[in-house]
C-alpha cells in the first residue's frame, strides 16, 4: 500500500520523506489554509522534492472553470494529480483532464456509486473518506471494502485512495482490504510505529540495562 501525507506542511512532509515513507501528498483547500500559504508557492514546494502524485484541489463549481483551474495547477510540475469534487460538473471535468493525460484525483467519495462514475470518467484516485462516514455513523471502512470489490469485479483500473483516516484501525484495515493507496496526517503516520507492548518493552529491556552497569558507546 502506497503511502500519502496528507497536510500542506513542508516540514512535516520532509520529515517522513526522508524516512521513505511518502509515495506522494494530498492537499485540499482546508489544508491550504491550514498552512497559512499560496496554493501554488507551497505545491511548487512539496513538488520539488515529493516524486509521487501530489494532489492539489480546484476550488471552481462549474467544470469549465474547474478545467481552466486544474490546466494551471498542472502546470505546477508533472507529479500533480488534479484533485476534483465528486459532483457532476467534477466528472466532467474528470474526464476532459483526464483524456489530457492528467492524473486526476476524485475526492469527497461516499458512496459505491460515485466510485462507480468516477472510474467510469477516468479517474486515476478515487479518494473515499472514512473518518466522515463515521462521524455520522456510517461504516467507512465498509465502503473501501466495497469499492474494492466493485472495482475488482469489473477490472476498474482507478486506484482507491482511502482518505479522511483517523486512526490506527483506519490505517491497519486499509491494508488488509486492499486500498491501493492511504492518505492520513503526519500524526497517524508517526503513531503507527506505536504499541503499549513496545513501551513496554523498552521499559523493561532499560531498567534491566541499568542494573548491568554497562555501556555501549
Ligand atoms: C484527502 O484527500 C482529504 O484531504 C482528507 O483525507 C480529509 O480528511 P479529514 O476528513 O480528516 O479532513
Amino acid at each position: 500500500m502506497r503511502f500519502f501525507v496528507d497536510t500542506a506542511d513542508v516540514d512535516a512532509i520532509r520529515e517522513l520523506h526522508d524516512l521513505g515513507m511518502v509515495d506522494g501528498v494530498t492537499t485540499n483547500p482546508s489544508l491550504i489554509m491550514k498552512s497559512g500559504r499560496d496554493i501554488i508557492e507551497v505545491t511548487r514546494e512539496i513538488c520539488s522534492f515529493v516524486e509521487g502524485p501530489v494532489s492539489a484541489e480546484v476550488v471552481a463549481l462549474n467544470a469549465e472553470d474547474m478545467i481552466k483551474e486544474g490546466r494551471k495547477l498542472a502546470e505546477i510540475a508533472e507529479n500533480i494529480a488534479v484533485k476534483v469534487p465528486l459532483t457532476w460538473d467534477g466528472l466532467k471535468a474528470c474526464k476532459v483532464l483526464s483524456e489530457e493525460g492528467k492524473m486526476v484525483n476524485v475526492t469527497l467519495c461516499f458512496s459505491i456509486n460515485q466510485a462507480l462514475l468516477a472510474a467510469k470518467a477516468g479517474a486515476t484516485f478515487i479518494s473515499p473518506f472514512i473518518g466522515r462516514l463515521d462521524d455520522i455513523n456510517i461504516d467507512g471502512l465498509e465502503l473501501i471494502s466495497d469499492i474494492r470489490q466493485v472495482y475488482d469485479n469489473y477490472g476498474f483500473e482507478t486506484n482507491i485512495l482511502a482518505a479522511s483516516i483517523r486512526t490506527l484501525n483506519h490505517a491497519s484495515q486499509c491494508a488488509l482490504i486492499g486500498a491501493d493507496v492511504m492518505t492520513a496526517p503526519p500524526s497517524v503516520i508517526k503513531a503507527m510505529a506505536g504499541h503499549v507492548l513496545t513501551d513496554k518493552g523498552m521499559d523493561q529491556f532499560m531498567k534491566d540495562w541499568a542494573k548491568t552497569g554497562q555501556k555501549i558507546l
